[in-house]
């Protein structure tokens, strides 16, 4: 029997975004400034808004042994992990200093998803480009058949 997944998103103008989502947008932005990607000189920056209004922010951090690179995503993530995890994230925000918008990568999108479920609350994610925004409502849209233990 044959299948098929809807995808529900958004795409805005960026300056057509919410008050609050321009304000996560330009704390990505500020996030990206310390960004360290000198070998693929691509910064990103991510931010998140938590339940309490806490800004939490990360930035990719770049390794001479590739592997060992960190996107910006999973660097703010996992600090909030270790921090704030108690304080459900709402709102992530990620923006890039390439001009299309920035879709986080397949590791990226299993770490959110599982905070998403650690939570148990769905997280918005507005991915931007120079100026537009696909916005997404939950982490489930991004991984579809997550895997689970
Ligand atoms: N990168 C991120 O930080 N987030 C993404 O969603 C995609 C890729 C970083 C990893 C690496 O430092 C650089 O962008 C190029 O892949």
């Amino acid at each position: 029997m044959e299948k098929k997944i809807e995808i529900p998103y958004k795409t805005f103008l960026l300056s057509d975004l919410s008050e609050e989502d321009i304000l996560l947008t330009n704390e990505a932005a500020d996030a990206m400034k310390l960004a360290y990607a000198p070998y693929s000189k691509f910064q990103v920056g991510a931010a998140a808004r938590t339940a309490s209004g806490r800004i939490l922010k990360g930035s990719n951090q770049e390794s001479e042994v590739f592997p060992s690179t960190i996107c910006a995503e999973r660097s703010m993530l996992y600090h909030y992990q270790a921090r704030h995890a108690n304080d459900p994230i709402e709102a992530i925000a990620v923006v890039s200093s390439g001009n299309a918008e920035c879709y986080p990568c397949g590791l990226c999108r299993q770490v959110m998803a599982d905070t998403e479920k650690r939570q148990d609350r769905p997280i918005r994610v507005i991915m931007c480009g120079k100026s537009s925004a696909t916005v997404i409502e939950s982490v489930k849209v991004l991984l579809p058949f997550t895997f689970s233990l």
